[in-house]
């Protein structure tokens, strides 16, 4: 028995005071033509089971990887290099080998940054969800009755129809409510849910958001949100971990960063949340070092 097998049996008979995740000193390195490039940098997070972590920071932070980490979805070594700790329910995910990962995907289950290519042009929505379906609950007998379950869950006008809708044929926003149906699917414990709404337009933007934070509570899963963008944050994430060049910088309750950002780098993406009817003006920068 592995050293994750035997601490996840001691841990979850400890009951369920545990957070459902925690990530211990995450450090991630990428290789290429013969230099090391430190994208995350000795991460550690806590998320508690139905409680909603948002993972927060500008583009190149480290956000995605971190995320993708969690189940091993990262390149190989040498390409890529990952240490430290991911303890899932009490399970070492981190010393797990590569086939038996596999088993914990779907239980974390992904809304990925790119909709456009992380849905298959080529299959239906339905034939996609029921791969999910087929692959993380082989138990269920009508798959059929399952997708149609999962797209009526995130709001899928005729489900019956759109299950046979191929990604071209739906908009941006049912595109997204297709990918989160798929994450469902797998009746994950953990949504990690990556720019959920980036790319759609503002009305639509919002309405994901509401869908998310409904499906949140009424699932009481727990959601990992990554975003670049603290108007998403606000009313949604019960904590917040600010990103920066592949280190966490602040953390804390929302509404507390919200209402008392310490860090310059915090009171700076706070202050690009765009606000109804103020006036145009430049966005604020901060130096490398600071
Ligand atoms: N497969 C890869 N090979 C090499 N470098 C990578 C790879 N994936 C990510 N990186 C690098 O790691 C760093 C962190 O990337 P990541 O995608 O996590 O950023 P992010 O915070 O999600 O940004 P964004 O908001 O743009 O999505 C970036 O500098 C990126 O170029
Ligand atoms: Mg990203």
């Amino acid at each position: 028995m592995s050293t994750g097998q035997s601490l996840g049996k001691k841990q979850e008979g400890l009951g369920s005071e545990l957070p459902l995740l925690r990530v211990e000193d995450l450090c991630i390195d990428f290789f290429a033509r013969g230099q090391q490039f430190r994208a995350v940098d000795r991460v550690s997070l806590e998320l508690e089971r139905g409680r909603v972590l948002a993972l927060v920071g500008e583009s190149g932070s480290g956000k995605s990887v971190t995320g993708l980490a969690l189940t091993r979805l990262l390149p190989d070594p040498p390409q890529c290099r990952v240490s430290g700790r991911i303890i899932f329910r009490g399970h070492d995910l981190s010393t797990l080998s590569r086939k038996a990962i596999r088993a914990w995907r779907g239980r974390i289950a992904y809304v990925f940054q790119e909709t456009g290519s992380a849905l298959n042009p080529v299959f239906s929505v339905g034939y996609q969800i029921a791969e999910a379906v087929r692959l993380h609950q082989p138990g269920v007998r009508d798959v059929r009755a399952e997708v149609v379950r999962a797209l009526e869950l995130v709001g899928m006008e005729n489900p019956q129809q759109r299950a046979e809708s191929y990604p071209h044929q739906l908009s941006g926003g049912m595109q997204q409510r297709a990918m989160i149906a798929m994450a469902l699917a797998c009746r994950p414990e953990l949504l990690v849910a990556d720019e959920p709404t980036t790319g759609l337009d503002v009305t639509i933007q919002a309405q994901i958001v509401e869908l998310l934070r409904d499906l949140q509570q009424r699932l009481g899963m727990a959601v990992l949100l990554i975003t670049h963008d603290f108007g998403v944050v606000s009313g949604f994430a019960d904590r917040v971990a600010v990103m920066r060049q592949g280190q966490i910088v602040e953390r804390g309750e929302t509404e507390h960063i919200l209402r008392q950002p310490r860090h310059p780098y915090t009171r700076a993406l706070i202050a690009c949340i765009p606000v109804l009817g103020s006036r145009r003006r430049r966005l604020p920068t901060i130096a490398s070092g600071q």
